[in-house]
This record gives structure tokens, sequence and C-alpha cells, in this order.
């Protein structure tokens, strides 16, 4: 599998939520007649809408190859986060454009967060595109590829309110078999000043329980044995029974009203043997209960994702994250009081955010140092059109500043993660066996509770099976050692 990570030596155990890496399907032989090549970008969420895609299509009779040779219809759900993941993309579509010469009937559309960003403007500027979809438009392909197979160009970026494809069952384009991605809400309503994705995913929505908890069922009684519960901002998952079915219930006396920690617990309960994870939780919306939550079960893992983005809270402020400095370091210290000092806590961090100083960025390295990351996404500033930061502050810290400063958080970073590893050294620690180790057929390779990736020897263990391991030695990024 290729990856393209920006400015990130090292990528996460998770993996979970990495932008800019590129996911490439898999091949699909069903006997169908025409088949369809995708290519994701960007978050996890980016990859699950491709296996929603892939999905839609396998019934309108396409089969997905992972050789664009191969292709009749190329798909790059695309990613805007950053400047440089709109690069890539425009990049692959240049590549793409001599396949096309040699292939003229080859269908080329652009999915995703740049669709939505640019509409029909990436028609008039990628003259090969044959049709645009945004993120809740998916359902209409089938009669979008219809109309370029007539000969037309075809679009369409309407944002829903509604949409979740709640009744969709993904075909699972990237799964090792043991751990699924379900996409549990969409969208996302906070506008961090810095952030594209309101503008092109839209309005935050839940998805109805009931079908997130049939299919994490379904993926258990698959042989699956871990679920990450996907949204931008989990905390904030809701879902009303009487908002969401007002036709069918009428006037009902009780809300029945389920929100992340109801739902977290909807899900453990499936089987002991599933483990459940999820990402991404925004530090002002995580609250006790769901600490309290994961706490009561054991195969909730003791993991949370908690993007920080900045250590300033005047920076804080303009990124309109709504929450300062110290706020976040309680929510930190509630966090180890409730599930202790093994839980896993990552971060996303941003430098060179418009007007940030020298001393300022001091502040996020400092902050680092306190929280103890076991792992961080890094990334600088880029500035997104239509963002409310690119309207109301200048992007005025110099990109070698906003370099160097990164360098120095990802250096923070990386002292950081072998010193938690280090801590794990001597601890005996339950792993979930995902398959064998990428360096040697003799080992196979897990993750433990807090998302690490533990390497041990095989013996006669199997992918999906527990084992205990006893961590006996460590790098920045592993944790080996063997089965007791
Ligand atoms: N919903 C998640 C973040 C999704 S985007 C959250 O609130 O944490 C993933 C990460 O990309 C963000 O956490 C942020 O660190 C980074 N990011 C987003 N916009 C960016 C921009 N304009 N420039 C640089 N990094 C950005
Ligand atoms: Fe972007 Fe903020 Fe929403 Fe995350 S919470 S997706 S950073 S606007
Ligand atoms: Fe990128 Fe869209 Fe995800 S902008 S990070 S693909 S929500």
């Amino acid at each position: 599998m290729n990856k393209l990570i920006e400015n990130i030596d090292f990528l996460s155990p998770a993996d979970t939520v990495a932008n800019e890496s590129i996911r490439i399907s898999l091949d699909q032989n069903t006997g169908k007649s025409r088949k369809l090549y995708i290519e994701s970008y960007g978050c996890q969420m980016n990859f699950s809408d491709s296996e929603i895609v892939a999905s839609i299509l396998q019934k309108e009779g396409f089969d997905t190859t992972s050789d664009i040779n191969q292709a009749d219809l190329v798909f790059l759900n695309t990613c805007s986060i950053r400047e440089k993941a709109e690069q890539t993309v425009r990049h692959r579509l240049t590549h793409i454009n001599g396949l096309k010469k040699k292939k003229p009937a080859l269908v080329v559309g652009v999915l995703g967060c740049m669709a939505e960003r640019l509409k029909t403007k990436l028609l008039e500027e990628e003259k090969i595109v044959d049709l645009v979809a945004g993120p809740d438009a998916y359902r209409d392909l089938p009669q979008l590829i219809g109309q370029v197979d007539e000969g037309d160009k075809a679009v369409n970026t309407f944002l829903s309110r509604e949409e979740t494809y709640a009744d969709i069952s993904p075909v699972r384009l990237n799964s090792n078999g043991v751990s699924a991605f379900i996409s549990i809400m969409r969208g996302c309503d906070n506008m961090c000043s810095f952030c594209v994705v309101p503008f092109t995913r839209g309005r935050e929505r839940s998805r109805d329980p009931q079908s997130i908890v049939e299919e994490a069922s379904d993926l258990f009684n698959r042989g699956f044995r871990e679920v990450t519960l996907l949204g931008q901002n989990v905390d904030s998952y809701k879902w009303s029974e009487v908002e969401n079915n007002k036709a069918r219930l009428e006037k009902k006396e009780v809300d029945s009203i389920v929100n992340f920690a109801n739902l977290l617990e909807l899900v453990a309960k499936i089987n002991p043997d599933l483990r459940v994870r999820f990402s991404t939780s925004h530090p002002k919306d995580i609250t006790d209960e769901v600490l309290y939550t994961i706490a009561r079960y054991e195969n909730i893992c003791d993991y949370i994702h908690l993007p920080v983005q900045s250590g300033n809270s005047r920076i804080l402020e303009m990124m309109n994250r709504g929450y300062t400095r110290e706020w976040y370091l309680k929510r930190v210290a509630k966090i180890r009081e409730i599930l202790g000092d093994d839980c896993g806590l990552s971060s996303d961090m941003i430098t060179g955010f418009c007007s940030e100083n020298e001393e300022e960025h001091q502040d996020t390295l400092s902050l680092m140092e306190l929280v103890g990351y076991d792992y961080s996404y890094m990334f600088h500033y880029s500035e997104r059109p239509g963002t409310l930061a690119a309207k109301k502050f200048p992007d005025d810290v110099p990109l070698e500043v906003k370099k160097r400063r990164l360098d120095e958080i990802i250096k923070m970073q990386s002292r950081l993660s072998l010193s938690r590893n280090l801590l794990d050294i001597g601890k005996i620690q339950k792993v979930l066996v995902e398959g064998t180790s990428k360096k040697s057929t003799d080992h196979l390779q897990g993750r433990n509770s807090a998302n690490k990736v533990v390497v041990f020897p095989g013996g006669n263990k199997k992918k999906g099976e527990y084992v205990h391991v006893l961590i006996e030695s460590c790098t920045g990024g592993t944790l080996i050692g063997k089965q007791v």
C-alpha cells in the first residue's frame, strides 16, 4: 500500500485519522461487466466513504480493481484539508490524462471534499474530469455515470442535512479482516477557523444507532474483532428518536435520546470479544460520562485521540476551538484520574497559525510534554480559501518558520513516544492479533488497548485472536515482547 504522508516521519499506530495518505481499492471478481478503480485520499471517513461508493456501484454492475489500467471508471475520492492534499490530486489527474488518451472511453470522476469545495470549477480547471460528486451525492452516482455514458459531464455537490448512508452495507476494501471502521455521523458544526471540513462535509448529523449496532454485530459474526466508530467529533453524537422519525412516531410523550456514551455502551455490549475504538474526540465535548463508560467496559479501548491543535490560549481562541490550555489540561487530568496513566493519548497539532509567535509555539511544546502524548499528527498551517481564518487573519508566519516549528514538535513527539513506550516494558498486555509482522514472518503483530503496535514471536496464534504479551523492549513506534 502506497502512503504519501506530508511532513510526518512516522505513521500513527492507528492510522485512523491520517490525512493525505492514499488507499487503493482491492480486486473484486464477481463477474461484473465494468471495472471501477478508486483511489482515496484524506481521512478514514473518506476511506469509509469509498467503501460505500463501491457498495452502491456493485449493484450497478461494477467490480473494483486495483489495476488502474483495467479500469473503465476511475474515481479519486479527494481531500481538501491542506493545499498539498489538493495538489497531489491535481498531479494524479495529469497522470490519468495520459491513460485517457490511450483509452478515450475511460470515465474519470472526482469525489469527496475537493469535489465539494470546487464544484463545477473542477470541470473547467481539469478538462479530463467527467464527473464531480460531493460526499452526500453518492446515491446519485449511477445516474451521474449514466449521464456521462450519454456524452455529458455530470455534477452533484448537493449537501444534505439527513444523508448518513445508514442502510448501505460498505464493501470492505481495505480490511485486514480483523478491524473495521464504522461511520457514526457525518459533517461538522464546529467551525474551527482554520478548517475546511464544515464547508466540504456540511452540517453535522448522526446515524441511527440501531443501524450502527447491526453493522458492528454483522462484522463480529463475520470474524471481525475490532470496530472503530468514526466522526469528526464523536462526542457530539446524538440521536433523537422523535426528531428523526417525526412522521412515524407523530407525538410521542418521551423523547428517547442516544448520546455518544450510550452508543459506546450499545456497541460494547454486542460481545466482550469485540473491541471498540472511536475517533475523533473534541476536547470541548468529551464528557465524564464517556470516560466512565470507557472505564466500565474492558472491551472499550483505553485510547483517546484528543487533538489540541495548539498549546496557547490566545491561538486556541483565534482557532475557535472552544477551550483554553488550562481547560484542556484539566480534561487530560480527568482522563488520567478515570482511566489511569496507561490510557493512550494522541493529538493533532498545527504550527505557524496566523500571528503565532515564538513564545506561543513554546507553549505547544510545553503542553506536549505536560500531557506526554503517545503519538501526534503534526502539520504546518495551510490557509484554506473560504475558512474563517482566511477571511479574518493574515497568514503571516513565514513558511520557513512554520516548518522549523513543525520540526521542533516532531522531535519533541519522537522523544515523548519513546519515553511513553519505555514505560510499558515489564507489563503484560492484551493484544489483538492483526497478522504477521511486516519485518518478519515468524512474528505476529497486533495492538494493545492503548493502540500501540506490539510485535512478538507467533507460536500457534492466528489473526483475530487475543494474546497476552509481556513487553520486553521497544522502539519509538513499536513494543516488542513474548507471549505469556
Ligand atoms: N475533526 C478533527 C480534525 C479533522 S482534520 C478535530 O477536530 O480534531 C485533521 C487535522 O488536520 C486537524 O486536527 C488539524 O490538525 C489538521 N488541519 C485541519 N485544517 C488544517 C489547515 N488548514 N492547515 C493545517 N492543518 C490543518
Ligand atoms: Fe474541522 Fe474543527 Fe470540525 Fe475538526 S472539529 S472537522 S478541526 S471544524
Ligand atoms: Fe480531508 Fe475531507 Fe477528511 S477535507 S481530512 S477528506 S473530511
